[in-house]
């Protein structure tokens, strides 16, 4: 690790994560969350200044032993999430835990562990939200429920921790190519055609313009779709 500013991502193994991680490689050190440690070494290897920082995030003693040498943060980008789909008559209770427990309370108290090493850095949190935490559609019940719930939450989180420094912006993206993308055109029962959605460095690429944004200004929410062609 350098000097340079420090930055964690979960989700980094994959998707969205993976390419906010080579759009903050340039300037940032990097701790890449996900699951599986040596999928994350490999990826480390592939970039300037980064380490693994595998944890399962659902597991709070876990999460909390995973944060203990962290005492300054710079940036912090929640990427890691499920989407549980069905009709309400089909989804299960444990769907909606899951949803909750990953899209939500993970981020949740993953933030509060790290809340004194963001404020001691007037850091900048980044939740990936989704166009579902803006619009309810059928079908979509535990995972639009769960981000409505993350763009509430990230709004608090703005509203208390702005007079501390910090930065929070919500960043909804629409279909973006990536397996979770995957999984859903196999739920809908419709060709996944990886053309047809955002880039996931599309995506990565709106992240790291809110984190450049300089410090006079502080970019709430970004809201970012394929076009309607
Ligand atoms: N793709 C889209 O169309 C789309 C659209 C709007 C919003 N989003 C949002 O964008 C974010 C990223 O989605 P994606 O499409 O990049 O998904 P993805 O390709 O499925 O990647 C999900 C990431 O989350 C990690 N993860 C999952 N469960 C975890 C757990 N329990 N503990 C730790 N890490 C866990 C995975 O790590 P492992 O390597 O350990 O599995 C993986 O790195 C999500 O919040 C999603 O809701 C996606």
């Amino acid at each position: 690790m350098t000097d340079r500013p420090l930055a964690l991502i979960t989700g980094a193994s994959k998707g969205i994560g993976r390419a906010v991680a080579d759009s903050l490689a340039g300037t940032h050190d990097l701790l890449l969350g996900g699951r599986d440690e040596e999928a994350l070494a490999s990826l480390a290897a592939g970039l300037p200044s980064a380490r693994p920082w595998a944890v399962e995030l659902t597991d709070e003693r876990a999460l909390a032993a995973a944060v203990a040498d962290i005492d300054r943060l710079d940036v912090l980008v929640h990427s890691a999430g499920i989407s549980r789909l069905g009709p309400l008559t089909e989804v299960t209770a444990a769907d909606w835990r899951e949803s909750y427990e990953l899209n939500v309370v993970a981020v949740v108290e993953l933030t509060r562990l790290l809340l004194p090493a963001l404020r001691a850095a007037e850091g900048h949190v980044v939740l990936i939200n989704s166009g579902s935490g803006i619009k309810a559609n059928p079908k979509w019940g535990p995972y639009a429920a769960s981000k409505f719930a993350l763009r509430a939450y990230a709004d608090v989180l703005r509203a208390e921790e702005e007079p501390n420094g910090l930065r929070v912006t919500s960043v909804h993206p629409g279909r973006t190519a990536t397996g979770m993308q995957k999984a859903v055109r196999d739920f809908e029962g419709g060709d996944y055609v990886p053309e047809k959605y955002m880039r996931p460095e599309s995506v990565a690429a709106v992240v790291k313009a809110a984190v450049d944004t300089p410090r006079d200004a502080h970019v709430h929410e970004i809201v970012i779709r394929q076009p309607n062609r």
